[in-house]
C-alpha cells in the first residue's frame, strides 16, 4: 500500500462547486480502483493525499498531473505505507474557503499563511498533522462527505 502526497495551483481561483465537480468525478473511480485520500483546497490551492496499490496510485497521478485545472504540481512524498489513514473515503474534500473563524486563525499561526488562505505545507508529517487538526475542528461549515 503507498501514499502519494502533492501539492498545486488551481489555473482559476477555487470555490466549493469547482471543488464539488472534482469529487463527484472521482468518488466513484476512486472507489472502483480500491482508491483512498482526501482533497484539501483554498481559493488558491489544492493538497490531495491519495491512498492505494503502488500502480494504481501512479496512473491516478499521471492522469491527474495533466488534468488542466491546475498547474505547478509539487510531490511532497510517495511512501509505502502499512494501512490507510483514509479507509472509507473514495475521495473527501474539504473546502476552506471563507474560513476567518477563531480555528482558522489558530491554523494560519501554526502553518503560516498564503494570500489570507492556509498555508499547505510542503513536508508530509505536517500536512497529515494539518488534515489532522482540521478534522478535530468541530462546527466548520465547509467540512464535507
Ligand atoms: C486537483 C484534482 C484532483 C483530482 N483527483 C482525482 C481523483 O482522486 N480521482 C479521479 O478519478 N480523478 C481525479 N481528478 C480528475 C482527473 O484528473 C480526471 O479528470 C478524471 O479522473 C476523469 O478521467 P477519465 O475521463 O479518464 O475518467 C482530479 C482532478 C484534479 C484537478
Amino acid at each position: 500500500m503507498y501514499r502519494l502526497i502533492y501539492k498545486s495551483q488551481p489555473t482559476t481561483s477555487l470555490n466549493w462547486e469547482k471543488v464539488r465537480e472534482i469529487l463527484v468525478q472521482s468518488e466513484q473511480n476512486n472507489e472502483a480502483q480500491g482508491i483512498t485520500g482526501v482533497l484539501l483546497a483554498t481559493e488558491h490551492s489544492f493538497l490531495q493525499v491519495i491512498e492505494g496499490k503502488y500502480e494504481t496510485v501512479n496512473k491516478l497521478f499521471m492522469k491527474i498531473v495533466s488534468d488542466s485545472r491546475h498547474s505547478n504540481i509539487q510531490l511532497i512524498s510517495f511512501d509505502l505505507i502499512d494501512s490507510r489513514l483514509f479507509s472509507g473515503w473514495g475521495m473527501k474534500g474539504l473546502g476552506l474557503f471563507d474560513f476567518n473563524t477563531e480555528e482558522a486563525r489558530m491554523l494560519k499561526k501554526k502553518y503560516g499563511e498564503d494570500n489570507n488562505d492556509i498555508h499547505f505545507p510542503l513536508e508530509s508529517w505536517q500536512v497529515l498533522s494539518l488534515i489532522n487538526d482540521l478534522k478535530m475542528v468541530r462546527g466548520l461549515p465547509e467540512w464535507r462527505h
